[in-house]
């Protein structure tokens, strides 16, 4: 319909991802620089009544699939209210990014708000390792956050960015820890994604083929069909298991062409593409008093104009992209 969000290269844009605060209580090496990013100012911030009102707009703007992120979304106090709101909108797809470290505390109560959904990143199951890829994290909490959480959570998805030095040898054991536990997992390429201070990305990148091909020395992997609403991951099965392995391929594969997603920081800034940093902010204009209407206009014209067709992260090698993937999310 012409009232949906559409760019200018014939992509339906029909899926929110948002920040919902910049803070995060990990600074895994690929992510964040060591310090952490600098926090924005308080007022700066949406309200919560405020972000509800920009959610309530996209889904007018025909967006049926939204996704919490950070930082981290589990510091931000009134998640299971946006939960609750974003259902009471008629989001069908909705799901949580996180680190893990807060639910088992929470995840009951994310449970009860309706959430169904959630990506749990986990790139080393070795105390060690997962300590060193996070600058001090404890992967035991995790694991014991995962497994509160699926009692109540249904579809729990984990996250392994592939990194060279650090996990690719444990590859295998991750896929088999996924499989007897029954998550999804999926592999990602890192992004050069950082400004100052971030590590550089480029020693420790490995390709999906090379994590693939890991695998099918021990797994036979059985490609799954894509679902029309399906994001980056190519999705692999293996028999007698029903979680899927899937593949995130930003580098080696690009699959710009079939993008459906735009990003919302947690200060209202609307941002067409994870590679740039290119914006608009919505902040100002909410609180200046333009209409639904109008802001829901101010979206689908700055959509359609400026969201770019593709990331840029291979054009110009060890340059990371303007952004940081705390503020952003993923
Ligand atoms: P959906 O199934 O599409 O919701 O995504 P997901 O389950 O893969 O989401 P998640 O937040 O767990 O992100 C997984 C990885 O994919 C992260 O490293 C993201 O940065 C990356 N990713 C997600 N969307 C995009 C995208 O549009 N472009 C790029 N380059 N990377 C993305
Ligand atoms: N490259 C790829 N993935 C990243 N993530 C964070 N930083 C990067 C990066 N530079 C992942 C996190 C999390 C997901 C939302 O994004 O590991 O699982
Ligand atoms: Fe879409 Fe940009 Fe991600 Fe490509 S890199 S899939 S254009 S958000």
């Amino acid at each position: 319909q012409a009232e949906d969000l559409h760019d200018r290269f014939g992509r339906r844009i029909s899926y929110l991802r948002v920040s919902l605060t910049e803070h995060c209580n990990l600074r895994c090496r690929y992510c964040s620089p060591e310090k952490g990013t600098p926090r924005f100012a308080r007022k700066d911030h949406l309200a919560p009544a405020e972000l509800d009102q920009l959610l309530s707009v996209f889904r007018s703007l025909g967006v049926r699939h939204m996704r919490f992120t950070g930082g981290e979304p589990l510091l931000y106090p009134w998640l299971c209210d946006r939960i609750a709101h974003a259902r009471s909108l008629g989001i069908e797809k909705l799901s949580v990014s996180t680190n893990g470290y807060l639910l088992d505390r929470l995840a009951g109560a994310l449970a009860a708000a309706g959430l169904k959904r959630l990506n749990v990143s986990l790139d080393s199951l070795v105390p060690e390792r997962f300590a060193r890829i996070t600058r001090g994290g404890d992967v035991n909490r995790v694991l014991r956050g995962l497994f509160i959480a699926r009692e109540s959570i249904p579809h729990i998805k984990l996250n392994a960015v592939l990194l060279k030095d650090e996990n690719f040898d444990e590859i295998p054991a991750l896929v088999d820890f996924a499989l007897a536990e029954g998550f999804d997992i999926q592999f990602i390429e890192t992004m050069p994604l950082g400004i100052a201070g971030s590590t550089s990305r480029a020693d420790s990148y490995v390709s999906v083929a090379e994590a693939e091909a890991r695998i099918a020395r021990t797994h036979a992997l059985i490609a799954r069909p894509r679902a029309p609403d399906d994001g980056p991951s190519r999705r692999f099965g293996v028999a007698g298991f029903a979680n899927a392995i899937g593949f995130i391929s930003p580098i080696s594969q690009n699959f710009c062409a079939g993008c459906n997603r735009v990003r919302l920081t947690s200060t209202g800034r609307l941002v067409y593409c994870l590679g740039q940093d290119d914006g608009v902010d919505l902040l100002a204009p909410l609180r200046a008093g333009l209409t639904p209407k109008a802001l829901a206009d101010l979206i689908r014209d700055k959509v359609w104009h400026e969201k770019p067709e593709r990331h840029t992260f291979n054009d110009e090698p060890g340059r990371a992209a303007p952004v940081y993937m705390m503020r952003l999310g993923g």
